[in-house]
């Protein structure tokens, strides 16, 4: 691995325009401990912030748009202890309840984060004050309008900008709502159960398809009146408590290592501590179905999140349809799908995947422009991708579209390319996993 010095340069304080070379590995082998799951975190830290007590959280992520949250609660006025450790941080936190917050001075900044902006705008729409919530251009670019149109339901005072950040809030009192969401969101879904929790009246969610429910999972385990039932969840307002958490690693972070191991010829890894929990495991259910060979093991619970050790060995792959009530549980997998699709045999088909082209970047558009500069035919869909496998990786110079994800994906192609892979702005992984590069050094190097 090769970082290029001549193409760094600084703007204001920002490293920008950096890449990274890399070449093909001769293994793929070795133990990686997952870093924390981004989701949960998120959740951790605005949940606890919000009920009434301290709680002390355990391996909270460390990842740029976690410490987002983190920033933008602190400028609300929570009191957060933030203890570094090893590949994450120890969090303290104590609130007085869903009032606690004050009004900030200045505006809300959640960088690239998505999940910060969306689950917040929930808790801002209730609290008595004013607030400017906004992001980078990439956040600022992506659709709010899904959980405007929600919140104003409910009697939120929203200004935004067409629909996009920033969002301004002024105070309001809410009401619950019986809504029918039009996207599997989790985010979305998030936004107006938050949003409750400071109403006057429970409101009903119903979920077109099951997303992950790592916010109705802790805050049952904070004595909140949720209640779960198939794709409808009925919450109530009222006070939550604080409650102790251990988050546990994220397997949107494992997906790249389970396919480099299943893709390289020599592959064969050892992840600990990956949250399993159903609604994100579609990754696992997909790739075994190509025919990978990947155990789960060491089963347990951590936090009420199922977590698991998982061994994965290099298999030859087959193509496969992913489409509907699938989706959703491999929403952020998907540009690692689809590195594995090209090396499988037959035909690969993603449909129904059209929140792809409102992520961070549109990562349809972004994975096809990787294929098509590896020469690799396949079709762009509206709503997903197609494509003939049984094809190899040329190398080249890529952009990562400043996309976390897309970065990594990449990456994990240029184990087995033929020649150097160059991946601009290469460092924009540590949105949600820091310590990819040194991860991806490790297992190459590993006997
Ligand atoms: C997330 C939900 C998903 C996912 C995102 C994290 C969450 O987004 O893509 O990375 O933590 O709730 P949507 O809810 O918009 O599908």
């Amino acid at each position: 691995m090769v970082l290029d010095s001549q193409n760094y340069y600084l703007v204001g304080l920002k490293l920008i325009n950096q890449m990274i070379k890399l070449n093909s590995s001769p293994s793929l082998s070795g133990e990686i401990t997952i870093p924390s799951d981004k989701s949960i975190s998120h959740r951790a830290a605005l949940l606890n912030s919000i009920a009434i007590g301290k709680s002390n959280i355990l391996n909270y992520s460390d990842g740029e748009d976690c410490l987002s949250t983190i920033s933008v609660l602190r400028k609300l006025g929570v009191k957060i202890n933030l203890i570094p450790k090893s590949n994450s941080y120890e969090l303290e936190i104590e609130s007085d309840g869903l009032n606690s917050l004050a009004t900030p001075k200045d505006k809300l900044f959640a960088g690239n984060s998505g999940t910060t902006t969306r689950l917040l705008a929930g808790i801002l729409s209730f609290s008595n004050f004013n607030s400017i919530l906004l992001g980078d251009d990439s956040l600022n670019s992506r659709p709010m309008k899904r959980i405007i149109d929600p919140l104003i339901m409910m009697g939120a005072n929203i200004k935004s900008n067409d629909n996009c950040a920033p969002l301004e809030f002024s105070p309001s009192q809410l009401n619950g709502i019986t809504y029918d969401m039009s996207v599997a969101s989790a985010q979305v879904k998030s936004c107006i159960i938050l949003a409750t929790l400071g109403a006057k009246s429970k409101s009903v969610i119903t979920q077109p398809a099951l997303s992950r429910d790592h916010t109705e999972r802790m805050l049952m385990s904070m004595n909140s009146d949720i209640l779960v039932n198939g794709n409808e969840i009925t919450i109530n307002p009222g006070e939550i408590d604080s409650v102790d958490i251990e988050i546990p690693g994220d397997i949107s972070s494992a997906a790249f290592w389970i396919v480099a191991a299943l893709i390289h010829p020599k592959g064969n890894v050892i992840l600990r501590n990956v949250g399993i929990n159903p609604l994100r495991t579609g990754i696992l259910e997909v790739l075994t179905k190509m025919g990978g060979n990947i155990e789960i093991f060491n089963e347990r619970e951590v936090a009420n999140e199922p977590v698991a050790d998982i061994r994965v060995i290099h298999s030859e792959l087959n193509g496969i349809e992913i489409q509907g009530d699938m989706i959703p549980k491999l929403i952020d997998e998907i540009p690692i799908i689809i590195i594995a699709s090209v090396i499988a045999k037959g035909r690969t088909i993603i449909k129904d995947a059209s929140e792809l082209r409102v992520k961070e970047t549109d990562r349809l558009l972004a994975m096809s422009e990787f294929l098509k500069l590896s020469n690799i035919k396949h079709n762009l869909l509206d709503d997903g991708i197609e494509l003939d496998g049984n094809s190899n990786f040329i190398g080249g110079t890529f952009e990562s579209f400043n996309d976390h994800r897309i970065s990594m994906a990449i990456a994990v192609s240029s184990i087995i390319s033929d020649k150097e892979t160059i991946i601009n702005n290469h460092e924009v992984a540590s949105v949600s996993y820091k310590q990819f590069w040194d991860h991806l050094e490790k297992l190459k190097i590993y006997n």
